[in-house]
């Protein structure tokens, strides 16, 4: 029997950090070990082009994620990991499916109301403006991306849940179009981000907050960084709620639960901020010491990722091009008539 299908996308607009990796990569990895499912985990760069505009910055961005995800254990024999614009199939069959999208459905996607709503909010008249085709046919790309592959589950946060209906509403309207199943209906998975990994100032750690741990800073920085997480101004021998300590939740996070365990009676007890966050920092390094090395070997080798990116958009090829073959064959767009 074939395994399962999920896939998901990797958008490469920002430095990967501490919050990408407990709230995307390490859920990401625990799903992909699961021996049911083939995980496909790509890059998708098209999709970066609406925000970044700067050609070595892309290239590099890229790059960035694919070493990040590798050099945090994404095994690349097991997962197809690959470059979103390495697979041609995408494009075409994103025409496809905006011969099947109303244009209505495209007005109630969230980014672009958002975008219109904050033109109104400044008082713009035409609410549209600065609104490209790529921003506002964005979904169209995502079900592209979902349904190419067979999809069947689609791990993502809440904010993609949309996109992911859509693209199940694209499938459903060819398949009742055409009388029959051209593409598999996928499904969302939502990752339930209420455990928020808390950033430098306490709120969500997030790259528009600019409160983010970059996950590959040396370990100088690592300690420095640490040290900048922001805490009440109590003495150290007042006791201290572990539970509402963004120090504790992060620290959690990368120690073993027993260590977690004496740790939260430490912080009950009474321990100084500064020695909460080293321990924080000695806990952090040990678990990104190892990927950190692997990162960097991979970085400086640029051809290496390139190559295991190119074997990966090969083999995800293969899977797309009887996808896009069905589905052309039963639109009429077959060459072999
Ligand atoms: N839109 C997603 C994001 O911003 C990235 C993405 C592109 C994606 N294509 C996808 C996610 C397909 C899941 C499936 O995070």
């Amino acid at each position: 029997m074939s395994r399962r299908i999920t896939l998901t996308g990797i958008k490469p607009t920002g430095r990967p950090h501490v919050g990408n990796l407990l709230g995307a990569i390490r859920p990401a990895l625990a799903i992909a070990r699961d021996p049911d499912l083939q995980a496909c985990y790509f890059i998708a760069d098209y999709h970066a082009l609406t925000t970044v505009r700067d050609p070595e910055e892309l290239a590099d961005r890229t790059r960035d994620v694919a070493a990040t995800w590798i050099a945090c254990g994404l095994d690349p024999e097991r997962v197809l990991l690959y470059r979103q614009s390495d697979i041609p199939e995408v494009f075409e069959l994103a025409w496809i499916l905006a011969c099947f999208t109303p244009k209505g459905w495209m007005n109630k996607a969230h980014a672009y109301k958002a975008a219109v709503q904050e033109n109104a909010e400044r008082g713009e008249e035409d609410t549209d403006a600065g609104i490209d085709m790529g921003v506002y046919t964005y979904p169209v790309l995502m079900a592209a991306d979902i349904l190419l592959f067979d999809t069947d589950v689609v791990p993502v946060g809440k904010d993609q849940k949309q996109h992911v209906e859509l693209a199940r509403d694209m499938a459903q309207r060819i398949n009742h179009t055409y009388g029959r199943d051209l593409l598999v209906l996928p499904e969302a998975d939502i990752r339930d981000d209420t455990a928020t990994v808390p950033g430098l100032d306490g709120r969500k750690m997030s790259k528009s907050y600019d409160n983010t741990i970059p996950l590959f800073v040396p370990e100088k920085r690592l300690k420095k960084l640490c040290n900048k997480i922001v805490t009440d101004t109590s003495p150290p021998e007042a006791p201290k709620d572990p539970d509402t300590s963004s120090v504790f939740s992060l620290y959690r996070q990368f120690a073993t639960p027993q260590e977690a365990e004496s740790m939260a009676e430490r912080y009950r007890r009474g321990i100084g901020w500064g020695e909460a966050k080293g321990a924080l920092f000695e806990a952090m390094n040990r678990a990104l010491a190892e990927p950190r090395t692997r990162y960097e070997e991979l970085m400086a080798d640029p051809g290496q990722i390139d190559a295991l990116l190119a074997e990966g958009s090969r083999r995800a090829r293969e899977r797309a091009r009887p996808v896009l073959e069905r589905v052309r064959a039963g639109i009429g767009i077959d060459p072999a008539r």
